[in-house]
């Protein structure tokens, strides 16, 4: 079954629509003049997505780093489509076959073989759900006076009130105070400025760790619940901690029996080259979560990922029981949706893709160095990159108002993705080739060129 693409009256009549009633997330309302204006998507296939005139623009952040396989995939909309002409939603109390088999797909990929999976619709909701979770686990334990969750400053964990007192949320959050009682921010990881008044990364990353125990010991370790933070910040710019980051990370947590989380709602699925990418620091965090990338998109989707020794402690009595209830989560159209995501990336060996095209996509963009306003290019784990552009290399002084430029230049080489205050973030879908990278990166250039 294939659609026409709007035209004439009708395209007219449903950009009135969006111009009157429709409300963008995190944009202004009303605008859809071409300059600065919401763009009308009428189509997608691939790296590519197709505006109201049929021109194609290059998707260089897969829409918000979720549609990983690419757009126009007809088998994951078969799956779906064939799971709802079976049974669309099943009651309380009972499960669907395609839930049971995503379940235990995903807890094969996850660090700990044996872990449980509890099923949401997005992100937000998989760090809400995972922050109670481990409330509960502390309550179950005996421990009902660990309640504060640690998270660093300016992360993004989802836009509700819990998960935005834990991130940068919708900036600036002191909008929205008084935030959820019992979060401590620390420092955000930087790669390239540092903190701390270190002056390499080893000694910088040393102290970032540090960070958590300090904020542990400051705040009665009696009292904290959890650690959060995604093992690369697409908020704060994708810094790529090092190796010995993670490990502390763990470590401290175990010390103090504060649980970690790991959010992958980015990072999960292959974006990073691994299933998901805090295994490369060689850490099992106690809960992982994600969203995104599990269904490539195709179907809102989202959960936390339990360890054995987390998902144990709920079985017992029924007062040990997780009272915590999404009604849309682990719902059969979705969770076929994501069966069949993986079942592609597992027979395009598209995790691998991720790797090698990760790998040749950050060569190319460290031939960019040659320009004067590139000051540091991030990523070097799959496939995603950040390049900083700054106003002096030396001093790293930052850009003035550069998402404000960045994005008429995007219109230009007609990228479509995120231009930010920091440069340009590059996250193409996972099953990109080398001539869509080689493509990627001369639009690229040709930005920095302009600015
Ligand atoms: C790292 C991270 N966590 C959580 C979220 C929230 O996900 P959602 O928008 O599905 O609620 C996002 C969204 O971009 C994210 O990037």
């Amino acid at each position: 079954m294939s659609t026409q693409p709007l035209s004439g009256s009708e395209l007219e009549d449903i950009k009135l629509m969006a111009q009157k009633h429709f409300w963008p997330h995190a944009k202004p309302a009303g605008d859809i003049s071409e300059e600065t204006g919401l763009k009308t998507i009428t189509k997608g296939e691939g790296i590519w997505l197709y505006d109201e005139n049929d021109q194609p623009w290059y998707d260089t952040t897969s829409c918000l780093w979720l549609v990983n396989l690419g757009h126009g995939r007809t088998d994951i909309a078969d799956a779906a489509y064939a799971q709802m002409k079976e049974v669309s939603f099943t009651p309380m109390g009972s499960f669907s076959p395609p839930t049971a088999k995503l379940s235990a797909k995903i807890a094969s990929y996850s660090p700990d073989k044996d872990s449980r999976v509890f099923f949401v619709s997005g992100g937000a909701e998989a760090n809400e759900t995972a922050i109670k979770m481990a409330r509960k686990y502390h309550i179950n334990n005996g421990e009902s006076s660990r309640y504060k969750v640690i998270s660093r400053r300016n992360s993004y964990h989802g836009a509700t009130y819990a998960t935005m007192s834990m991130g940068g949320g919708t900036r600036p959050p002191y909008e929205f105070e008084p935030l959820m009682p019992g979060s401590v921010k620390i420092a955000n990881y930087d790669s390239y400025r540092y903190g701390f008044s270190t002056i390499s990364e080893e000694q910088a990353s040393e102290e970032y760790a540090k960070d958590l125990e300090r904020a542990i010991l400051g705040h009665n370790p009696s009292t904290v619940s959890a650690f959060i933070a995604e093992p690369i910040s697409t908020a704060t710019g994708i810094h790529v901690p090092n190796k010995a980051y993670f490990q502390m990370i763990r470590e401290i947590c175990d010390k103090y029996g504060v649980l970690m989380i790991s959010d992958e709602v980015i990072t999960g699925f292959g974006r990073t080259g691994s299933w998901f990418a805090i295994e490369q620091w060689d850490v099992t965090p106690d809960i992982i979560t994600f969203a995104k990338a599990c269904t490539s998109g195709y179907l809102p989707i989202g959960g936390a990922i339990a360890t054995k020794k987390i998902s144990d402690a709920f079985i017992g009595d029924e007062s040990k029981t997780f009272t915590h209830l999404m009604t849309f989560g682990g719902n059969p159209a979705s969770t076929a949706a994501g069966v069949k995501t993986l079942e592609i990336m597992e027979d395009e060996h598209v995790v691998e893709n991720s790797k090698q095209m990760g790998d040749y996509l950050m060569s190319k963009l460290e031939e960019l160095y040659k320009y004067d306003i590139v000051g540091h290019v991030r990523g070097g784990k799959g496939l995603l990159n950040a390049v900083e552009i700054v106003k002096n290399k030396d001093s790293k002084e930052p850009y003035p108002n550069l998402a404000k430029k960045l994005g008429p230049l995007y219109n230009k080489y007609k990228m479509i993705g995120l231009p930010s205050p920091i440069g340009i973030q590059l996250a193409p879908p996972i099953t990109v080739n080398k001539n869509e990278i080689d493509d990627l990166v001369e639009r690229t250039e040709n930005v920095i060129k302009d600015l």
